[in-house]
């Protein structure tokens, strides 16, 4: 592929970042649309997300001089340039033959940070060494699920960190899944899992303190809706936490983002990173998760449709999109820094 995302590639007319959907879904193959837009039963926490990010309102403050907006954020001691990172997704070469290496280019390109799930269809040193060095990048992550043979597990961390990665996201809600076939076209396979790997079917916290005792990256969970997760968690030692229902496809009914959300914050006490995904779909819903509690949140199935529709370029040009109107909806709130998006935005009893 060309490492340059020509932006002059793009279809005309898109305006937001929900017009790449519909693009995506006109370019994508059957199979791999279903298995992008895919949720557990009947969709009910899928439609959740974002049914509980639309019925929330921005509370909206005038005349505060926000001429100049900051999008930047801290994470794990570091700057970085905005509160935005690509969700991890599995066999991204479903959506566009060059996959993850376009999509973390994309990424890097826009400052938002890249986390590389463990079912990655493109090498994790090869996503690394295109982005490591790019400066203006944003946090370089690797998702793991535990598998039950340690030691494959930890020769996969190893790698993990010989590549560069920043911090370890060891995702919980997925260990166990309805089954459901995908065919995968013949050049497309998870590279970085052995071919006989089996998953752990039943982990615990035991699993989780083994894991933090084996690697000095910071180790964060994603998959935490529970507040009293969130306090177990804190206990445990973990670096951060990701409120997250994995967009829907696993259980049915657990509640949205936006209502576990506020309710992990304040858990919390903001002692610890948080983020959340599920359901973001815009510079709005982004903001609304700041204004909840998250310091960073991620997006899922938009970088995929912008990856589908016109490769690293559409990944860009919809990463580019969602934080122009962060920008802007910041500037319309009365708020000059994504980190100082308070929860006055979204209850204006907090004032
Ligand atoms: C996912 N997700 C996911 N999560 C994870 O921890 N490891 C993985 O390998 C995958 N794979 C995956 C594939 C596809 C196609 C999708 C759409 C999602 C879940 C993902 O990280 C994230 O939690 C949700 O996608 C967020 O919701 P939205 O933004 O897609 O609504």
């Amino acid at each position: 592929m060309s490492t340059t995302p020509r932006l002059d590639s793009l279809p005309a007319g898109i305006r937001t970042p929900f017009d790449y959907e519909a693009l995506a879904h006109a370019r994508l193959a059957p199979e791999a649309r279903d298995y992008i837009e895919d949720h557990a039963g009947d969709g009910v926490t899928r439609r959740a997300n974002r049914a509980a990010w639309d019925a929330l309102p921005l509370w909206p403050r005038v005349l505060r001089s926000t001429e100049a907006r900051d999008l930047s954020i801290e994470l794990l001691g570091r700057r970085w340039p905005t509160p935005l990172l690509v969700a991890p997704m599995a066999l991204q070469r479903l959506a566009h033959p060059d996959g993850e290496l376009a999509t973390a280019l994309a990424a890097a390109m826009q400052g938002v940070g890249m986390v590389l799930s463990q079912q990655t269809s493109v090498a994790l040193s090869t996503v690394a060494a295109a982005v490591r060095d790019e400066p203006g990048r944003g946090p370089l992550w690797f998702q793991l699920s535990l598998l039950q043979d340690r030691g494959a597990m930890l020769e996969l961390v190893r790698r993990v960190e010989a590549a560069g990665y920043e911090a370890l996201v060891l995702t919980v809600d997925a260990t166990l899944r309805a089954p459901r076939p995908l065919a995968l076209p013949a050049d497309v396979r998870a590279v970085e899992l052995p071919a006989d790997a089996a998953f752990h079917p039943a982990p615990g916290w035991d699993d989780v303190a083994w894991l933090r005792g084996q690697t000095l990256l910071p180790l964060l969970l994603k998959g935490i809706l529970h507040p009293a997760d969130a306090r177990e968690a804190e206990r445990s030692g973990v670096a951060g936490l990701i409120v997250s229902n994995h967009g829907g496809r696993i259980l049915d009914g657990a509640p949205a983002t936006a209502a576990a959300l506020p309710r992990v914050a304040d858990a919390l006490g903001g002692r610890l990173p948080l983020l959340a995904d599920g359901g973001l779909r815009c510079g709005a819903d982004v903001l609304k998760a700041l204004a909840l509690g998250a310091n960073a949140v991620l997006l899922g199935r938009p970088v995929l449709h912008g990856l589908a529709t016109a490769g690293a370029a559409g990944a860009a040009h919809l990463l580019r999109l969602v934080q122009d109107e962060l920008a802007l909806a910041l500037g319309q709130c009365g708020v000059s820094a994504a980190a100082g998006a308070t929860a006055e935005l979204v209850d204006p009893s907090h004032a």
